[in-house]
C-alpha cells in the first residue's frame, strides 16, 4: 500500500481560537492513519498552539509551515527562519502559486527557501504549476529531499480540477525526473479525492478551500 499524503493549506485563515475548534474537531481513529500523514499548514500564528495540542491528544497529525525565510535567523525583519519553523513544524509549503504571484518569488528565492528547510531538516512540498518550473538544474541537487505538488493555476480555488488522468501524467513526467512523492492540488474535495490517489503516480494531495472544514478534511481523509 503507498503511503499517502494528505495536506491541508489554510492559507490567511483561522484565529488561533478557530484553529483550535478545528483540531478539537477533526476526530478521526488514530489507528487509521496508518498509510496516511496528516499534514495541517495553519498561519505561523497558530503553530505553537496546535503543537501543544497535538502532543495533549498524543495524535499522529503533523504540523508545516506555509512559507520560509529564504535566509539563516538573524538580521531579517518580519522573516520566519526554517531553525524558528523547526520547533513546531516538520514540513514547510514552498513556492506556492499564491506567493509567486503576489509577493514575487522567484525561482532563486524559491531555492534559497528550499535549501534553508532542508538544512533544517524540514521537508520542503514544492509547489509547481508546469513542470517547466523544475528544469533549471539547481533544483537536481535538492531534489531528492522533496516532496512536489502539482498544482495547475486554473485548478486552484475554482471548483475545477485537473483531470485525474492529466494530473497523472504529469506526476509521470515529474518521476522521470526525480522520483519523489507527488500531491496534485486544486480543488480537491471529498467527492473527487479518490479519483486522484488512486492514480499510479499520485502519492496525495493538497487541499486549500476543503480543508477549512475540520468535517470536509475528516471527509477527505476518510476517501482518500
Ligand atoms: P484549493 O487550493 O483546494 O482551494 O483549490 C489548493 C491550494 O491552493 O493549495
Amino acid at each position: 500500500m503507498k503511503k499517502l499524503y494528505i495536506v491541508a493549506n489554510w492559507k490567511s485563515n483561522k484565529t488561533v481560537s478557530e484553529a483550535t475548534e478545528w483540531i478539537e474537531r477533526f476526530k478521526i481513529q488514530e489507528s487509521r492513519i496508518k498509510n496516511k500523514e496528516i499534514v495541517v499548514c495553519p498561519s505561523f500564528t497558530s503553530l505553537p498552539v496546535l503543537k501543544s495540542l497535538i502532543m495533549n491528544h498524543k495524535s499522529n497529525i503533523k504540523l508545516g509551515a506555509q512559507d520560509i525565510s529564504p535566509f539563516d535567523e538573524g538580521a531579517y525583519t518580519g522573516e520566519i527562519s526554517g531553525k524558528q519553523i523547526k520547533e513546531f513544524a516538520d514540513y514547510c509549503l514552498v513556492g506556492h502559486s499564491e506567493r509567486r504571484k503576489n509577493f514575487g518569488e522567484d525561482e532563486e528565492i524559491i531555492l534559497q527557501k528550499i535549501d534553508q528547510a532542508i538544512k533544517s531538516n524540514i521537508v520542503p512540498i514544492l509547489c509547481i504549476s508546469d513542470t517547466n518550473q523544475i528544469q533549471n538544474t539547481k533544483y537536481k541537487i535538492l531534489i531528492t529531499k522533496m516532496i512536489i505538488a502539482y498544482e495547475p493555476l486554473f485548478a486552484i480555488g475554482t471548483g475545477s480540477p485537473d483531470t485525474p488522468e492529466n494530473a497523472d501524467k504529469v506526476a509521470s513526467e515529474i518521476k522521470k525526473i526525480t522520483d519523489v512523492p507527488i500531491l496534485y492540488g486544486g480543488s480537491v474535495i471529498e467527492g473527487n479525492v479518490q479519483s486522484f490517489t488512486k492514480m499510479p503516480n499520485i502519492d496525495g494531495v493538497l487541499v486549500g478551500g476543503a480543508s477549512l472544514d475540520a468535517q470536509q478534511f475528516v471527509s477527505i481523509f476518510k476517501n482518500a
